[in-house]
Order: C-alpha cells, then structure tokens, then sequence
C-alpha cells in the first residue's frame, strides 16, 4: 500500500468536513460506471460536446493549426482524441490518464488505425503540476474535454491554465470544453439520474478505498446526494451516511452520525465570459468559443 495514498485519504476522511477525492471514483468498475454515466439521457455534457466537436469540427482544425504533439490530459479510451485525428492531423499523441488499464488497451487499438501518429501512453495525476521537458520545442496542443476542468475548484483552474501556458511557451494552445450554467433542475438531474448510475458511480468509491487503505465502509449505509450550490455555481456530490456508522481502517476509525455527509465531488459550471476570462488570465489569448444552439456546453480554443 502507498503511504501517502493512505495519509491523503485519512486527512480527508477526518476532517471537520469529510471529503474524498474524486480522483478515487475511477479504478476499474468506476470508469465503467462513468462511461455508463455518459450513455444517459440525463447527462448532456458528453452528448451536446460532441455534437459541438463534430458541427465545428473544420473551424476547430483551423483554429488549432499545425500541431507537432497532441497532449490528451485524462484520455480514458482515447474516443475523443481519436475523433480529431482526421482534421488535426497531429505527428504525435500522448495519452495521460491516472488509470493505465484503460490507456494501454485503448492506445493499442489506435495504433493500428492511424499508424502514422506516434503515440504514447502516460500515467498522470492531473491534479499534480504537469511538465513535458521531452517535448521542449515541439509546437503542442493540449485537449481537455469532458469539462472535466469543472472538478477543479477555480484557484486550482488558475494554476492549472497557468502551467499549461508555461509549457505552450508561445505556441500551441488548449482546446477544451466546459459545462456552462443552466437552470438547476437540468443540473440536478444530470447528477442525480433515474436509473441511479450517478449513485453507484459515487458509491463506488466508498469500495474502491476499502481497497486503498484497508477500511470497511458498507456501500449499504451510504446514500447518494447531488446538489446545485448556486452560490459557487457547482454540482455537489455527497455520500450521506443513512445511520450511525463507525469506519475502520489499520490505525484509524471515524464515527459518522447519521445524515452525516462525505462531500465526494464539485463539478462547477461557468459562463462563456467567466470561463475566458480564467484562461486569459492565466495566460492565453485569442479565445475561440463554439457552443450547441441551447448554450449548454461549450468548446473553446485559447492560444498560449
Ligand atoms: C468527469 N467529470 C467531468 C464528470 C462531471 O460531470 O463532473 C464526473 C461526473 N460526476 C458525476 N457525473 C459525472
């Protein structure tokens, strides 16, 4: 077992506000249950990003230009990044993502598709500081879909466009997508869904740690709780323990009363000026925004 893992995950549990990470939502039923999650009628981003990526897929090569290295920042199964191979045409492709099951088998089936583009899979955790000395000189083009940016709270996107900036070194930019703000019940919805895939995705985790560090959270104690939090514009996803329940692990426990909650993810969503305004700070310039007819989501490209 890492020990660090277990420390992260410990301060978190005991804190005044337990909280897990939602990087721990993805080991391998996890993913699974997100690419499920992706499939819903409820949940839009995925549906309405493609359409946007596919309506202004000529306008987005253009925009992006030559590209020596595609970046793919938490490529999953390489799907998305593979659909931009026709039109960007990059000569390399780096695949990052913190699960590596799905990376290699993904970048194995690609290679044989589109055998002109180097590729390469990397194991990498996207809330650590990213650097890529190898590429040094190479005109790069990082892609971050998904709106996965909205797990990050708005001081972390700072620093994160900060250092992907610094990396571009004048060129190359982010092509990236983002949920924007609607009315809460869609929201609501799409983070709360009929079928109850949100609630076993969330639940998961509880799972996936008693693996990580050894402790005996019961998934049937533990209810799914999503809500818009209109203040800090963001989806929040809580486990609420339904009864009194005490949790274990090798040298720790932690009673949880009941209707006590583990905050497990915040998911923000922003406007189309306030989501620029974040990369122009941070750096970029030339924002290019692409969005579907009801303004859900949006795709955008800034360059360094
Ligand atoms: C990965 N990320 C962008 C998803 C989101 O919408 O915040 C994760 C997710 N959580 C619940 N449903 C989907």
């Amino acid at each position: 077992m890492n020990k660090s893992l277990i420390d992260e995950i410990t301060t978190g549990l005991q804190s005044d506000k337990p909280f897990i990470s939602p990087k721990y939502f993805y080991d391998e039923l996890g993913s699974r249950l997100f690419e499920a999650i992706t499939l819903l009628d409820e949940y839009y981003p995925t549906r309405v990003e493609k359409s946007i990526m596919k309506m202004y897929e000529q306008q987005i090569a253009s925009a992006v230009g030559a590209c020596d290295v595609l970046l793919d920042l938490g490529a999953g199964n390489c799907a998305k990044a593979s659909e931009l191979f026709n039109s960007v045409n990059p000569k390399q492709y780096l695949a990052l993502d913190i699960s590596k099951d799905f990376l290699e088998l993904a970048i194995a089936e690609l290679k044989k598709k589109f055998p002109q583009i180097e590729m390469t899979a990397q194991v990498c955790d996207l809330s650590q500081p990213l650097s890529f000395p190898e590429l040094a000189g190479k005109k790069k083009t990082f892609f971050y879909p998904g709106s996965s940016i909205g797990n990050f709270n708005p001081d972390q996107v700072s620093s994160f466009f900060r250092n992907i900036a610094t990396i571009c070194d004048g060129s190359g930019g982010l092509l990236i997508g983002v949920d924007l703000v609607k009315g809460k019940d869609v929201l609501q919805k799409a983070y709360d869904d009929s079928l109850g895939v949100t609630a076993a995705f969330n639940l998961n985790v509880l799972k996936h740690l008693n693996r990580i560090i050894g402790s005996d959270f019961d998934v049937v104690d533990w209810e799914h709780f999503a809500v818009f939090n209109q203040e800090d514009s963001r989806i929040e996803m809580h486990l609420r323990a339904k009864r009194d329940v005490s949790v274990t692990w090798p040298s720790h426990s932690k009673h949880f009363k009941a209707g006590e909650m583990i905050h497990t993810e915040n998911s923000y969503k922003y406007t189309k000026a306030s989501f620029s305004d974040l990369l122009i700070k941070a750096g970029f310039r030339d924002v290019q925004p692409w969005t579907d007819p009801k303004d859900l989501f949006m795709v955008c490209y800034a360059k360094a």
